[in-house]
């Protein structure tokens, strides 16, 4: 069976039992936050071993990780044992770098409750945590056995957190399938929308795990996105992680109009789009002076400024965009 592989199903119980038949594990342990708990693991029946964090990006962080480990040691948890990550990308990236580590790695599978996390955070292999509130500074790749996608979990889902996944779907259009733009443009049935996003996700993936290459693609809106995430982080006023990956997309459509890789037709399509389906404003000049000092720390930086991964139209990229600060702060705050 190949690892990662993602399994659609309307009865997630039946086939996590299926798939623990054909597997022997002598334990299961499921990690979920305080809501998932409360609205996605009732339906799993009595559980004997579970982990509850708090939720919310602000947990995703080392003392939840220490918290998590010290429960599996009470758990008696080994090499043998399955990890059920049952939540959205904060529960899927911290379950999968502890399953990750513990014990040099022990097998896990990831069960996304929201549509971010089943269009995106729970597919690749990325698993991570934030450190003092720099975005995934300590993570691994490590792919899930399986991931089990139950779109009935949804249903409880607030608005808001649909906006924020619909985000990283428009990215995955924008940068990478211009057939996803258009579905998502046309409106076309939601369960659809969904595995094409993830498939176009997990493909990208298979063929680039250890984001060399076309991967990085998949990054575009992240390096201001996730700047602009931590500052609101740090300003203790949180914005949800697709928000932040709409303003940052926002700004990085308009550094590729300055670069001259995409027109002003693509420019306003593009920004238009984003601003309609997700609801979001453009940074304002403030916003963008906050999260300079954040960019130059952006972990992919190199010698030629900052990295980005930018439209050369809709449905196609670049990545390794390196743009100085100067320069970057010349287009944005003239936009
Ligand atoms: N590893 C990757 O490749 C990758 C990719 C994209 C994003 N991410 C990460 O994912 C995280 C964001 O994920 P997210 O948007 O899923 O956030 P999240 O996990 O914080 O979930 C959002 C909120 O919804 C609640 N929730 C989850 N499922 C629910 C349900 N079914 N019903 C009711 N409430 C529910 C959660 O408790 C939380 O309050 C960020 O940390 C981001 O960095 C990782």
């Amino acid at each position: 069976m190949t690892k990662g592989r993602i399994i659609y199903t309307e009865n997630v119980k039946k086939s996590l039992e299926d798939f623990c038949a054909e597997n022997s594990f002598n334990q299961l342990v499921f990690i979920c936050d305080v809501n998932t708990e409360k609205h996605c693991l009732p339906i799993f029946g009595a559980i004997n071993n579970l982990i509850v964090i708090p939720a919310g990006e602000v947990n995703k962080e080392i003392e939840t990780y220490a918290f998590i480990i010290k429960n599996l040691i009470h758990l008696k948890a080994n090499r043998s044992t399955l990890i059920i990550n049952l939540g959205g990308g904060v529960v899927t990236d911290i379950g999968g770098f502890v399953a990750s580590t513990f014990m040099r790695g022990i097998k896990f599978i990831n069960i996304p409750t929201t549509l971010l996390g089943m269009v995106d955070a729970s597919i690749g292999g990325k698993t991570g945590i934030d450190f003092q509130l720099h975005k995934n500074y300590l993570g691994t790749f490590a792919l899930p056995e399986i991931i089990l996608v139950d779109t009935n979990f949804l249903k409880t889902l607030a608005a808001e957190e649909f906006k924020s996944g619909l985000a990283e779907m428009i990215k995955t259009g924008i940068i990478a399938n211009a057939l996803l733009f258009n579905a998502i443009k046309d409106g076309i049935e939601f369960e659809q929308l969904i595995s094409v996003a993830a498939k176009t996700k997990s493909e990208i993936t298979e063929r680039d795990l250890y984001d060399q290459g076309e991967r990085q693609l998949l990054n575009f809106g992240h390096t201001i996105g996730h700047a602009y995430e931590t500052y609101r982080l740090n300003i203790e006023q949180p914005i949800k992680h697709g928000f932040a990956i709409s303003k940052g997309m926002m700004a990085e459509t308009r550094l590729a109009f300055a670069l001259g890789m995409i027109n002003e037709d693509e420019l306003n399509t593009i920004i238009d789009f984003i601003a309609i389906h997700t609801q979001q404003k453009e940074l304002s000049s403030e916003d963008i002076m906050a999260i300079s000092p954040l960019l130059s720390m952006d972990k992919k930086n190199s010698q030629h400024g900052i990295v980005f991964s930018l439209p050369t139209g809709i449905g196609k990229g670049k990545a390794k965009v390196g743009i100085m600060l100067n320069e970057i702060q010349k287009i944005l705050l003239h936009a």
